[in-house]
């Protein structure tokens, strides 16, 4: 049977099986590089199978150099890459130069896809991110712009905001089924793809470790093992584990075929998914003849309701898609945020006033015309002003209640962020709509932003000034321990 293949979007189709080389940055963690040509050698067998697309990252080691070293051999060959800045602002010119050091990395005029990833959605700088980069697609450097790790809220509020994603790569598993539900229906909404990562856990959803006691996490595993030992103890540990590898060994029975094929295949017929990235080594071991067989059968309803039956016994990994990369528990090779990151800036810029005050601004331009800051705090009260979704000189949400309320209470976030609380601290908000039909969709963002915090808060329907808005928001806050 041969590869299966995906349009991801207009001229770019992809193998479904995708060959992941962070697993070049692994082979690399002591620091000797790769010799390009010898590892583009090793990964020939891969394209020469039909498995000819790769998913590379600008931090992935050797890896976009590798990738195209092999498209240069081969034509087929179609590279993926990925952009993570340091958290905070980059200019246009910081992008530019971001992309253009993965151009001449890989060796190509134009990427075939970049994918973008955010740190912090209270900092609206990632939004300017994508809309540099959708400038650069619309000039030429980039095919199609995609982006990873974001969650179902944020994935539809860039697209509401006429961002031109065609896909977003999240971890999606039998151990992490949350792109399974808001984020499927974003992607129905909205017609976006998925590429799964992180289907076969490291490796750990595989025959190698069925009724094997758990390894510790320490530097004798992969980083990618690592990382899914970590998601094993959220899910409930490696007992339950084992339970999801003896669920899909019985079924693998029926078919004849190994557990690495019965958890790549239940991701590959979830819906939305475009295909699954597994990790490839440039040398070394290879699953390549394994990884073929994924193309020789499919799960009947009965084998999808015993996998979902035995995935469901976990405990859910917390959150939405790429938390894990945002907030505890940092579910990522380390355990924490140190090998991506150093400090993540104050959203927006804060002054000390000489009344003892601090001040926050978001730069709106009526900031500075009506005299007003986004936010000021006293002693360990804050006020956020009444917030719309305006960022610059943009509309965030485009004409969607429920993408602007996002955005308006990411702002107030952001702003609290800049003052030294957060949202957990909100004792009041108050909601302005224009339109009495929002209603419920503005509501349903502020729970699922408040859900746990419970402010006290109020829904008015009223007039509301400037174009397009649909609601604006305004927050006060209760420091409960001093940032001192
Ligand atoms: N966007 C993101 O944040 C993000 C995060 C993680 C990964 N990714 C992408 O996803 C790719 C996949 O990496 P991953 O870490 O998620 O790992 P994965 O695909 O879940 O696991 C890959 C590992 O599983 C083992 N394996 C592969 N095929 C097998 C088979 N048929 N039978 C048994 N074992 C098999 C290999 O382990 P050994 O090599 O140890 O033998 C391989 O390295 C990465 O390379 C990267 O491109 C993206």
């Amino acid at each position: 049977m041969s590869v299966e293949h995906r349009r991801l979007a207009p001229g770019l189709r992809v193998s479904r099986v995708l060959n992941g080389l962070w697993q070049v940055a692994d082979q690399e963690r002591d620091g000797a590089r790769l010799d390009p040509e010898e590892a583009a050698r090793a990964l020939e067998a891969h394209v020469e199978a039909g498995f000819d697309t790769f998913d590379a990252a600008d931090h992935y080691g050797s890896a976009e150099i590798i990738a195209g070293t092999l498209a240069r051999r081969r034509e087929a060959v179609r590279v993926l890459t990925k952009w993570v800045p340091s958290p905070g602002a980059s200019s246009r010119a910081e992008v530019e130069a971001a992309v253009d050091r993965s151009l001449r990395r890989i060796g190509v005029e134009r990427i075939d896809l970049l994918q973008f990833h955010a740190w912090n959605y209270a900092d609206p700088s990632w939004l300017d991110c994508l809309f540099h980069l959708a400038d650069l697609r619309a000039e030429g450097k980039i095919l199609h712009l995609g982006v990873t790790n974001l969650d179902a809220v944020h994935l539809d509020m860039a697209l509401h905001s006429g961002i031109p994603i065609v896909c977003n790569q999240v971890c999606y598993s039998l151990l992490d089924r949350r792109p399974a539900t808001a984020m499927a229906e974003v992607c129905r909404t909205h017609g976006v793809q998925l590429l799964a990562y992180g289907t076969l856990a490291g490796g750990l959803l595989s025959d190698r470790w069925l009724g094997r006691a758990a390894p510790p996490i320490d530097d004798a595993l992969t980083w990618s093992q690592m990382k899914y030992r970590r998601f094993v103890d959220q899910a409930g540990g490696w007992d339950r584990l084992q339970e999801v590898l003896r669920a899909a060994r019985r079924v693998a029975d029926r078919l004849g075929v190994s557990v690495a094929n019965v958890a790549g295949r239940y991701v590959l017929e979830q819906p939305g998914v475009a295909g699954v990235i597994v990790g490839a080594r440039a040398g070394g071991r290879s699953y390549l003849e394994d990884n073929l067989r994924l193309f020789d059968f499919s799960l009947d309803g009965d084998a999808l309701a015993e996998l979902d039956g035995a995935a469901a016994r976990l405990d859910p990994i917390p959150g939405d898609c790429g938390d894990e990369y945002r907030r505890p528990p940092y579910l990522t090779a380390a355990g924490d945020l140190s090998h991506h990151v150093t400090r993540f800036p104050s959203p927006y810029p804060v002054r000390h006033g000489s009344d003892g005050r601090a001040r926050a601004s978001s730069g709106t331009m009526w900031e500075e015309v009506a005299g007003f800051s986004r936010a000021v705090r006293a002693g360990n009260r804050i006020w956020v002003a009444g917030t719309t979704a305006t960022h610059g000189s943009r509309l965030i949400g485009g004409d969607d209640a429920g993408a602007q309320t996002h955005f308006a209470i990411d702002k107030v976030e952001g702003a609290l962020n800049s003052l030294g609380a957060g949202l957990a601290d909100v004792v009041r908000t108050r909601l302005y709509i224009r339109d009495a039909a929002d209603w419920e969709a503005v509501a349903r963002a502020h729970g699922h932003r408040f859900r746990e915090v419970l402010p006290a808060n109020t829904l008015i329907r009223t007039g509301l000034v400037g174009e397009g808005y649909r609601v604006e928001i305004e927050a006060e806050a209760e420091v409960r321990a001093s940032p001192e």
